[in-house]
């Protein structure tokens, strides 16, 4: 498929049904937004894709960090932090966007959240599974 970036692999699972589930649509999500960045180039819909990912990726750190509370997580603060740096960037991201819309040509800002998104899940997710 042109523009698709990141393949699922079951080695991403962190084994806890519902996140794992919103993990993969996050997923889908981004190769969505890597299609557009790098094909249509539509500014509207490029918008549209970061805010749905936005909207997604809050309401599955809000549930995680629901989960870690209720499993007495021992890192549930540092964990938070970087859920909520992520969205502060995400922020920044999209506001620089609207002013500067060549800032999405190429393809790399959908690399960069893919990778700070499949690095969170193999690192940080699977930590708070685990202990
Ligand atoms: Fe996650
Ligand atoms: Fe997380």
């Amino acid at each position: 498929m042109p523009g698709f970036l990141l393949e699922w692999s079951d080695e991403y699972l962190i084994g806890v049904g519902e996140l794992d589930y919103e993990h993969k649509d996050l997923f889908i999500r981004l190769n969505e937004l890597h299609e557009e960045l790098i094909q249509h180039e539509d500014k509207d819909e490029i918008e549209r894709c970061l805010g749905e990912i936005y909207t997604r990726l809050s309401a599955h750190f809000a549930l995680e960090e629901n989960f870690m509370r209720k499993s007495k997580s021992l890192n549930y603060v540092r964990h938070k932090q970087e859920h909520d740096a992520f969205l502060e960037d995400f922020i920044d991201i999209i506001n620089d966007l609207r002013v500067s819309p060549e800032l999405s040509e190429g393809g790399e800002l959908a690399e960069f959240l893919q990778y700070w998104i499949l690095n969170h899940i193999i690192t940080s997710d699977r930590e708070m599974v685990s202990k």
